[in-house]
């Protein structure tokens, strides 16, 4: 069984605009397992560590004052080439950018207002798990359908 992991975060506007269920249902009708989740608000120090790589950017400041505002749903998704199909799924980092269909494309407009993040790599995936999750909270599961999901 393919083991892939990526970090998924449904961001504080597609919270409140009562995004969370759609979201969710894109991965799992796709075949991707959620193994682990949780609604939080981010803390200004693990924002700044999630967007390290972004430090020195003119948008840093307005990127983690947007992200710690309200409530996010931070996630865990589990299967076969996760990290790179998660990418495409949810499109383009600028929503007017992003191909019809894809999250961004079809929930947003604004490129601080991008509804999700995924993982750009598999280790960004594993930075970023380890960041917002411990071991724990991180779940061991069989689907009773994964055969119809895998040959
Ligand atoms: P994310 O990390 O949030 O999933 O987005 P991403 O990989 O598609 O894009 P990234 O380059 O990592 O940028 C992180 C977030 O910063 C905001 N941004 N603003 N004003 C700008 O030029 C600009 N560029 C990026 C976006 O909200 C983006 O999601
Ligand atoms: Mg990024």
């Amino acid at each position: 069984m393919e083991r892939e992991r990526t970090f998924i975060m449904i961001k504080p506007d597609a919270v409140q605009r009562g995004l969370i269920g759609e979201i969710i249902n894109r991965f799992v009708k796709k075949g991707y397992k959620l193994i682990a989740m949780k609604l939080m608000q981010i803390p200004r120090s693990l924002a700044e560590q999630h967007y390290a790589e972004h430090k020195d950017k003119p948008f840093f400041e307005s990127l983690i004052q947007y992200i710690t505002s309200a409530p996010v749903v931070a996630m865990v998704w589990e299967g076969k080439e996760i990290v790179a199909t998660a990418r495409v799924m949810i499109g383009a980092t600028d929503p007017l950018k992003a191909a019809p269909g894809s999250i961004r494309g079809t929930y947003g407009v604004d490129l601080g207002r991008n509804v999700i993040h995924a993982s750009d790599s598999k280790e960004s995936a594993k930075r970023e798990i380890e960041l917002f999750f411990k071991p724990e909270e991180i779940l061991t599961y069989s689907l009773t359908l994964e055969n119809w999901l895998y040959e």
